[in-house]
């Protein structure tokens, strides 16, 4: 299996999913992606992940991305847990849930924990992926890659969050900060001279000579 490290391209692949078989890249379009795994459908973190994203679909929509989670359940239970989560979330959900019921995608983006791998070693009747999460870009490299354990359901905002940075660095010669929310003063690139700087964020606030901040206009 060859590394999925940032800015490798996303493996592609065909697989089964809630909206029908899809072949991934040709899904993915010239929209990003995030591509997210669960540990099993019926289980409760689980089911208040996906109500999350569900909730979320406007967000992602309005940042062209698309959104497919993943479990190595197949599409019956899959359909059945849908109808649970529309309940307890009280959502609509529409984005597409891969049914990885042979482990092909889970093992080719290294979805599954060590002893998971062992063909032999299933709970309850399948086996567990760790709860993954892969941020697309539209050339299809991968941007982000996060790792949660089973016990601790995700933060979307944050995959938002990293979207919004992702998006806005791919336009402008930027950085974001740590605990940066869409709106705050970014950083200026350190490859920019500080005439270039002037150029692109008049005003633009020296702290160190690596170190400078910039406030963009609200519609960068
Ligand atoms: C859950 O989604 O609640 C869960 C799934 C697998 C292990 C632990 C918790």
């Amino acid at each position: 299996m060859s590394a999925l490290r940032l800015g490798s391209t996303a493996p592609d692949f065909e697989a089964k999913t809630t909206k029908g078989p899809i072949s991934f890249h040709n899904w993915i379009g010239d929209s990003w992606a995030v591509l997210f795994s669960h540990p099993a459908d019926f289980t409760p973190v689980c089911t208040t992940e996906l109500g999350e994203v569900a909730k979320l679909s406007q967000e992602f929509e309005k940042r062209g991305v698309k959104a497919i989670g993943l479990s190595t359940n197949d599409l019956y239970d899959h359909e059945k847990w849908i109808e649970d989560i529309n309940e307890i979330s009280n959502v609509n959900l529409q984005f597409p849930i891969i049914a990885d019921f042979d482990r092909k995608v889970s093992i080719l983006y290294d979805m599954l924990d060590s002893e998971e791998h062992d063909a032999t070693n299933v709970v309850n009747g399948i086996p567990f992926t760790v709860r993954s999460v892969f941020i697309i870009d539209p050339l299809k490299k991968i941007r982000l890659t996060i790792v949660y354990p089973a016990s601790c359901g995700r933060n979307f905002d944050e995959i938002l969050r990293v979207i919004d940075s992702l998006q806005l660095s791919d336009k402008k010669k930027i950085v974001t900060p740590a605990n940066w929310m869409p709106g705050e003063d970014v950083i200026v690139h350190t490859d920019t001279s500080n005439e270039e700087a002037e150029k692109q964020f008049p005003g633009f606030r020296e702290v160190k000579p690596y170190l400078r901040y910039a406030s963009l206009p609200a519609d960068a």
